[in-house]
């Protein structure tokens, strides 16, 4: 997958796309990380944000030097990126969303920064929004990584092993169950016997029903949303 990330912020990404999971992606070949600095792609390199029309606080990121940025990348390619504009108007983004991500051979990550975009880049643009969630960060470089890290680790061959994402919260709209390691006790908590019984049926039993009683717990929400899907299919 071919990853391209437009900001005014390159240097914000380095550490995390040179560390642990994301790092070893890119040198076993199975992604490829290009940074654009949008700045560079401006008429005028001071001048990539400006004051609001109608007035209001803060400065308002340019449409010019984000569209000259887009050209220039995609008149050098053959296969058109999947465009992905990091707001907190977009929609909300979910394991359901990287996992189709994972899919794309190229993916085109948009950060904005100052007080919000030219509505004209979200029009002119034709991308996919996307908000990590119902909070203001000051810039899309956090969402780009975030949205970079769940994507990634789901290229089949970045994990080792390739279970690894199988079990994990979200898959089945539940939460993880819990984990255990040595010792088998720790400060007076002992490890549930079970897990020690070496009896795989009775394992697989407790890690489903435990899975469902933390989502019930912790993220109701997502046992509700399974049930109002579930029953709209039940009426059609
Ligand atoms: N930019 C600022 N806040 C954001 C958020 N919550 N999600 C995506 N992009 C953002």
């Amino acid at each position: 997958m071919r990853i391209d990330i437009l900001t005014l912020f390159p240097e914000m990404f380095e550490n995390v796309l040179g560390s642990s999971i994301l790092r070893i992606a890119q040198e076993k070949g199975l992604v490829q990380y290009n940074l654009f600095n949008i700045r560079e792609y401006a008429e005028n390199r001071r001048c990539v944000d400006d004051r609001p029309y109608g007035g209001g606080p803060g400065m308002v990121m340019k449409p010019e030097p984000v569209f000259n940025t887009i050209e220039a990348i995609e008149s050098q390619t053959d296969v058109r990126p999947r465009r992905i504009l990091l707001t907190p108007q977009g929609c909300r983004f979910t394991q359901s969303i990287a996992k189709e991500l994972s899919k794309e051979p190229s993916v085109m990550l948009i950060c904005g920064h100052y007080e919000g975009f030219d509505e004209r880049i979200r029009t002119g643009l034709e991308a996919r929004e996307i908000s990590i969630g119902d909070y203001v960060l000051s810039g899309g470089e956090i969402p780009a990584m975030v949205v970079i890290d769940s994507v990634v680790r789901l290229i089949p061959g970045v994990l080792g092993d390739s279970n690894s994402t199988v079990n994990e919260s979200f898959n089945e709209d539940l939460l993880e169950y819990p984990q255990y390691t040595r010792p088998a006790e720790y400060r007076g908590m002992r490890v549930p016997d079970v897990l020690m019984s070496g009896n795989h049926q009775k394992i697989k039993e407790w890690q489903a029903n435990h899975a469902l009683k933390r989502t019930m717990e912790q993220r109701p929400d997502l046992i509700m949303n399974k049930k109002k899907f579930s029953l709209g299919n039940i009426e059609k």
